[in-house]
């Protein structure tokens, strides 16, 4: 058994193929195509430009997977496309000629492929990026008369988080399936949510940021002493070699609702800060963007350890999950390692190359969801702002 993958949600074309196993699952094929570099002169993410990198790399993507896997076999005889496949594929892909055009041709040169599922985000993202990868994938699927599984976008940070390799290195994942109910802390560009799952696929919110998102303000803030974009990453680099200087750091930033009486958050105020502490700056020196960088992890990072803390206390939960694109960041991996341990909670946090957008998470996300009964069926649109309460 074969699950095609598929994630189009913003800036990353990423697709996969998996095989169950007893212990989760092994990663036959996996391809990603980071849109970083067309982005950045843009200092973020510019949806149109993003469509049509996803429409232009989706394809290739899936073949080379398919290669990889060693699924895509010449045909020894070609043979012509169904009228009615033909019809379908227009119908779905009637936006984007080039996959049409690209399916009919895989249809008429080689072997049916060996695969019995296709996982796709559905939501949420920019729409207009969702739309090429779950038309791509509703059309191979009924093309081949296989089953569609929708996935949410961050019902697969929850599961990145979840697998763990068996050695560093190894194709071979492990599927850890904590007992409920468990907290997820989801920080990525657009989200910042603290969820609680008292049954496996159900999700309440239990707090959200009111504005920027904390990959946001990483980005925004990088952005302000003129580092590129995704700024996430270098403020994070910056920020742990000023702490190996072990220098008192003189900027101090606001922690946002430190302690207001609720799990929601706010990160819109910290790049104003920022902005006015450099606005004060004759010259934005490498020294000040290391102190910077720092200043900012430290406030971050106060805010969500101490809100999730209280959480978990209050909840009495026992299972943290941390996922979502900053959950690569250093600072935070040790800050909530040392909390979980204070507080005998078991924390799950991704493996590296599962913390930004993958087709791995989405097509375990969809395949558990799928194994529990409880997969969207005739799904045929995408939702930008889909919730995780409403899935
Ligand atoms: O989950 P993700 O890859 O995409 C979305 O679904 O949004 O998250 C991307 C975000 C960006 O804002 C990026 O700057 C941030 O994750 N990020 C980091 C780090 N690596 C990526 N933020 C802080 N520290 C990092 N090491
Ligand atoms: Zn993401």
């Amino acid at each position: 058994m074969y699950i095609l993958g598929i994630e189009t949600s913003c800036d990353e074309t990423a697709l996969c193929i998996l095989q169950p196993t007893a212990q989760g699952y092994r990663v036959v094929s996996e391809l990603i195509n980071s849109q970083i570099s067309t982005h950045q002169e843009f200092g973020g993410v510019f949806p149109a430009l993003a469509k049509r990198e996803h429409i232009k790399n989706i394809y290739l993507l899936f073949a080379a997977s398919l290669h990889e896997a060693g699924q895509l076999i010449e045909r020894t005889e070609k043979i012509d496309i169904p009228e009615e496949k033909k019809q379908m594929l227009a119908r779905i892909l009637d936006k984007d000629e080039t996959n049409y055009f690209a399916l009919i041709s895989f249809y008429e040169r080689y072997e049916v492929p060996a695969i019995s599922h296709v996982a796709v985000t559905y939501g949420p993202g920019l729409e207009i990026a969702l739309w090429t990868g779950f038309n791509f994938a509703r059309a191979f699927a009924e093309l081949f008369d296989i089953p569609l599984l929708p996935s949410h976008h961050m019902e697969g940070h929850i599961f990145a988080s979840l697998l763990e390799r068996t050695e560093p290195g190894s194709k071979e994942l492990i599927l850890h399936k904590p007992a409920h109910p468990t907290l997820s802390l989801l920080i990525s560009g657009g989200h910042t949510e603290l969820v609680i799952s008292e049954k496996p696929h159900i999700y309440k919110k239990i707090g959200k940021t009111l504005d920027d998102a904390v990959g946001e303000a990483y980005d925004k803030s990088a952005r302000l002493v003129g580092l590129p974009y995704p700024g996430g990453p270098l403020i994070s680099k910056l920020a742990e070699s000023f702490k190996e200087k072990g220098l008192v750091n003189d900027i101090e930033l606001p922690r946002p609702m430190l302690y207001t009486k609720d799990y929601m958050f706010s990160f819109s105020g910290l790049k104003t800060a920022v902005r006015t502490l450099v606005q004060k700056q004759p010259e934005i020196t490498d020294e000040f963007k290391e102190k910077m960088s720092h200043a900012l992890e430290e406030a971050i990072g106060e805010v969500l350890v101490k809100k999730t803390k209280n959480a978990l206390e209050e909840f009495g939960i026992r299972n943290l999950i941390i996922g979502g694109g900053v959950s690569a960041n250093t600072h935070l991996r040790r800050e909530f390692t040392k909390v979980c341990q204070e507080l005998d909670v078991q924390l799950f946090l991704p493996d590296k190359a599962y913390t930004g957008d993958n087709a791995v998470m989405i097509t375990v996300a969809a395949h558990q969801r799928f194994l529990y009964g409880k997969i969207p069926v005739n799904q045929t649109v995408v939702k930008g702002n889909l919730s995780l309460e409403e899935i």
